[in-house]
């Protein structure tokens, strides 16, 4: 929870301004104070009266206002927060701070703060790649600001790549690890995530459609709440969370074998979508269908981690969570999967193609835990990995 904490929002001008609304909505519900301050290219964007009415407060926007200088001078507008946050953090405020530039409200606060600062980059593909952006970035990160994003994807412009701004759940949890309390400090818990690659020989293999995203979203949200997050990922499609220590592997083998090494911990959650099957015999060349034919695959059966780690006599972690991922009967069948890998928690959901759950943004979800079967409403995966580091630091805290 954010409770009695200040947060100064400075608003930029870009088209993904509007979800700043959606951020301070949920600052808000959280307990925290938001003070807008609304650039001039940010008003193009967002209207000062909707920032306002959501944030409660009225929005700074000019440096030289007689009336916002009597009341509170941009000195002590600037100091008065826990932190200052920027989004989104336009190529041209980014430069701004980089250069020590004062010429505007916006600027001036940022350069007279001495409160933490998180930037929350947004723009076109080319002005994230550009080397000048790149320096400005560099010069940031080593002057001590965070940064939240900028994700990859679909632009409002048309292009692809990265310069999309991070979505309001995921900045959220960059003000959760850097302002929020810290129930897992001191604790160790171990992710999996992501698919993992099964090969048929050194060019091809067999892999699922998991994105790593639920399981990327857990670790960074037990990483928020202090914990010391060992992740261990297949090849996923998004990128590992920040500050956990990161461990990359491809096969359901390899995964196994890190995971022992990685224990004791104090929680284990295991939201990998690991293979059932690898290829008996991979080729360790090309298979040539001039040469081979079709090949008739046989298949072994690969190693259950989960249900490995659950039957530990030694080391098994007080908290094994699993997750299962059903196409028919959710709970009926998670709840016996639990039961038969002898895991703690199984969080379960239906990834039938016509719920768009895997690979998706949002999950839809049932805790099933001794209590019985508890159905969370379809929410984004960051809300779901909250919600989820909550209860793991609760049942940790008993
Ligand atoms: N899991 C694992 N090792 C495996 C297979 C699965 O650790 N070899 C873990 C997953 O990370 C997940 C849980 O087991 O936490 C359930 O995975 P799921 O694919 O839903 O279940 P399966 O074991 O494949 O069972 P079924 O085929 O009956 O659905």
């Amino acid at each position: 929870m954010l409770a009695s904490k200040k947060i100064l929002l400075i608003v930029g001008g870009g088209i993904a301004a509007y979800k700043v609304l959606e951020l301070v909505r949920r600052l808000r519900e959280r307990g925290a104070s938001v003070t807008p301050v609304l650039t001039r290219a940010g008003e193009e964007f967002v209207t000062p009266l909707s920032l306002s009415a959501l944030a409660g407060q009225k929005v700074y926007r000019d440096l030289f206002d007689l009336t916002d200088e009597a009341e509170m001078g941009h000195i002590q507008l600037s100091r008065s927060a826990d932190l200052v946050v920027v989004a989104p953090a336009t190529a041209d405020l980014m430069a701004k701070m980089a250069g020590g530039l004062a010429n505007d409200l916006a600027s001036t606060l940022l350069l007279a703060t001495d409160t933490p600062v998180l930037i929350v980059p947004a723009m076109n593909v080319r002005m994230w790649t550009h080397p000048a952006t790149g320096r400005n970035r560099a010069q940031l990160a080593a002057d001590g600001v965070r940064f939240v994003g900028p994700n990859e994807g679909d632009m409002a412009c048309g292009e692809y790549g990265p310069g999309r701004m991070a979505e309001p759940a995921e900045i959220l949890a960059a003000i959760d690890s850097q302002l929020g309390d810290k129930p897992l400090a001191g604790k160790r818990i171990l992710v999996t995530s992501g698919p993992t690659h099964e090969p048929i020989d050194p060019v091809r293999y067999i892999a699922n459609r998991s994105s790593g995203a639920q399981g990327t979203a857990v670790a960074r949200a037990l990483a928020a709440l202090g914990a010391d997050v060992v992740f261990v990922t297949g090849p996923a499609d998004v990128p590992p969370p920040e500050g956990v220590e990161v461990i990359r592997v491809e096969t359901a083998r390899n995964m196994a074998s890190v995971v022992q090494t990685a224990l004791p911990v104090d929680a284990g959650v295991f939201a990998a979508a690991v293979a059932d099957w690898r290829v008996t015999s991979a080729s360790d060349r090309k298979l040539k269908k001039t040469r081979d034919g079709v090949p008739a695959l046989e298949f072994a059966e690969n190693p259950d981690i989960l249900k490995t780690v659950s039957h530990l006599e030694e080391d098994r972690p007080p908290l094994v969570v699993g997750f299962a991922a059903e196409t028919e009967d959710v709970v009926a069948n998670a709840t016996s999967k639990r039961t038969r890998k002898g895991c703690d928690w199984i969080v379960a959901n239906d990834v039938s193609p016509a719920t768009g759950i895997m690979g998706g943004q949002e999950n839809a979800v049932i805790l099933i835990t001794d209590d019985g079967a508890e159905e969370w409403p379809r929410m984004p995966k960051e809300l779901v990995a909250q919600k989820l580091a909550r209860r793991i630091a609760d049942a940790l805290a008993d």
